[in-house]
């Protein structure tokens, strides 16, 4: 599974499975980032503020895996919503992982995270402003292919009516619980891949007892369960895990979920993140 690639609208091959390092120290970021590598993982997925890119880009440097065999997903900080702003921002994100080039690159958030809960303000100009830096560093070959994150149907109208280069990716909160159907159908139909963050609901989902249950039918982990939901939608999972035994059960999901499993993991709704539930991304959903 770890080979197995998605194509983006601009052809681009990504890895099915991605590896989420949020929250996981730049010092730490290096080991974590080698051994996952190690294990078969192709795919990475970190962001100018989890702080660890530069931890990052050394684990994939030392993996002893040809660059080209990898995948580096980075993400522009969400409070850059002006032009030069993007274009400096993304040189530092080059220099900090010390890599030729970005496999992708998303604009983090459509607001700035003290914002991300106003639904009156979608910073419309600012994300075409970030869009246009973003372009312009895809056509110069900096950046292999270029999206978004936490963007709504309104956020991706934006780009696609007012931007030449549609956006190839849409990074958002997907899981069993939490499954935004408008915009991945949306995004889906405009061919834009998406991927589904905190696929194990940022660990909360280990404690859903009619999770467990199913899981058991298959004699699996939650979390495998979980990511093998997302990959029968043709969404894109980002599992994040700091143990090797995690790594490795995460990527373990060669069997199939049944119709009629699907439709009853579809339906289940409350999944709450606990002491979780104050992060802006999790407030958002938390609060409806
Ligand atoms: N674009 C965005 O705004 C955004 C927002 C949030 C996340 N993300 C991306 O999505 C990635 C994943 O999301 P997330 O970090 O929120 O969390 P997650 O992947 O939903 O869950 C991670 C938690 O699950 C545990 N876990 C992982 N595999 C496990 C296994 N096989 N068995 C038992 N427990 C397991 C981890 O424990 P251990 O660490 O102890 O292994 C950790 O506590 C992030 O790292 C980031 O790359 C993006």
């Amino acid at each position: 599974m770890l080979t197995e690639t998605y194509t983006l609208s601009n052809g681009v091959k990504v890895p099915k499975i991605g590896y989420g390092t949020w929250m996981i120290p730049d010092d730490q970021a290096a080991k974590a980032v080698k051994e996952a590598i190690q294990l078969g993982y192709r795919h990475i997925d970190t962001a100018q503020a989890y702080e660890n890119e530069a931890g990052v880009g050394q684990g994939m440097r030392e993996s002893g895996v040809a660059r080209e065999e990898l995948f580096l997903t980075t993400k522009l900080a969400a409070e850059i919503k002006d032009y030069p702003g993007a274009v400096q921002a993304i040189e530092t994100s080059l220099k900090t992982l010390d890599l030729e080039y970005i496999d992708l690159m998303i604009i983090h958030s459509p607001k700035p995270w003290a914002e991300f809960q106003n639904e009156e303000d979608h910073y419309f100009e600012g994300n075409l402003a970030a869009w246009k830096a973003l372009t312009e560093a895809y056509a110069a070959g900096k950046i292999r292919a270029i999206g978004v994150s936490n963007f709504e149907q309104v956020d991706l109208e934006n780009l696609l009516e007012n931007a030449q280069t549609p956006p190839m990716v849409n990074q958002i909160l997907a899981h069993i619980g939490q499954m935004p159907t408008e915009v991945i159908d949306y995004s889906q139909a405009h061919d834009i891949l998406v991927e589904a963050y905190s696929p194990i609901a940022h660990g909360e989902m280990m404690k859903h007892p009619e999770i467990a249950k199913m899981a058991e039918k298959y004699a699996v982990s939650i979390p495998q369960l979980a990511i093998r939901f997302l990959l029968q939608l043709d969404l894109l999972p980002l599992p994040k895990a700091s143990s090797k035994a995690h790594m490795e059960n995460n990527a373990a999901v060669d069997f199939t979920i049944s119709d009629e499993d699907m439709t009853a993991l579809k339906a289940i709704k409350s999944l709450d993140y606990g002491s979780n539930s104050e992060i802006p991304v999790f407030k958002k959903v938390s609060k409806k």
